[in-house]
């Protein structure tokens, strides 16, 4: 037999037909929302009711729904990925909220990430900040011994620890200036540690830095609320690395070009 509560909710979701179209909130009443269902569950039990009622459903995004994929990207009630530290709006469940609670949901904000419908938002823009770091120098060829490599697990852990990022857009989301730098820093940092990044690492950093700015991104707040609303609870310390590997790449690109001109001028 389930225990489960029900609640009465509010909603105030925010509907906007393309990038030109300016939105606005649309107001949604739903009561008998099971507390054992999860954030999404309750959206798809809504969705199904707009359906039936013959309008156009809410447009939001999901796909693993495990806290994998970083594709659930909502602000709600302020808060991005809702009330609960350290979980995506996928692993968020309704017994986070009050019987008669109002929530608002709405899509990421920032000049980087275009409203595409709904909460639904163009996030390409991190993936061209990735490619921009290219790939690994690493050869490929037959699987190397584990232990081939040696690495200390401090560094191993925090390679590691950076590398949790999913790219959800929650950082960029809940900076007052739409920075994403504890993205950029998370994606540089897991390869900056380790041995197998070294070949390209100044490139990596200087390429990354550079398209983070080139898409509108604005600079760090240093407020660090990146650090907590990130429900992968990526370090705000990957910050000052990335800052340490663009300016170290940056400083011997400046000897490497003062070589040039001394050898030059021989
Ligand atoms: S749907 Fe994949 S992280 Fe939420």
């Amino acid at each position: 037999m389930s225990s489960a509560k029900k609640i009465n909710i509010k909603l105030k979701i925010w509907r906007q037909e393309n990038e030109k179209d300016s939105g606005r909130f649309e107001e949604f009443s739903m009561s008998d929302v099971l507390t054992d269902m999860s954030f999404l569950e309750m959206m798809d039990t809504l969705n199904e009711k707009i359906i039936k009622s013959g309008k156009r459903p809410i447009e939001f995004e999901s796909d693993c729904r495990e806290g994998i994929c970083g594709t659930c990207s909502l602000m709600i009630s302020g808060q991005a990925h809702g009330p609960v530290r350290g979980a995506t709006t996928c692993q968020l469940y309704m017994r986070s909220f009050q019987d008669g609670e109002v929530i608002t949901i709405e899509p990421w904000r920032a000049k980087a990430f275009p409203i595409i419908r709904d909460l639904v938002t163009d996030r390409r823009a991190f993936d061209r900040i990735q490619m921009a770091g290219g790939y690994t120098g690493a050869k490929t060829g037959p699987h190397a011994d584990a232990n081939a490599m040696l690495i200390p697990k401090d560094l191993a852990d925090r390679a590691m620890d950076a590398a949790a990022c999913i790219g959800c857009g929650a950082c960029v989301a809940a900076c007052p200036n739409a920075s994403a730098s504890l993205f950029t820093a998370a994606k540089i940092t897991q390869f900056a540690l380790l041995p197998q990044g070294a070949p390209l690492r100044k490139q990596r950093a200087q390429n990354m830095v550079l398209q983070m700015d080139k898409e509108g991104f604005g600079s760090c707040s240093n407020l660090g609320e990146c650090e907590a609303a990130c429900p992968k609870k990526i370090s705000i310390q990957n910050i000052t690395i990335m800052k340490q590997e663009y300016f170290k790449a940056a400083l011997a690109a400046d000897f490497r070009e003062g070589m040039g001109s001394a050898e030059g001028g021989a």
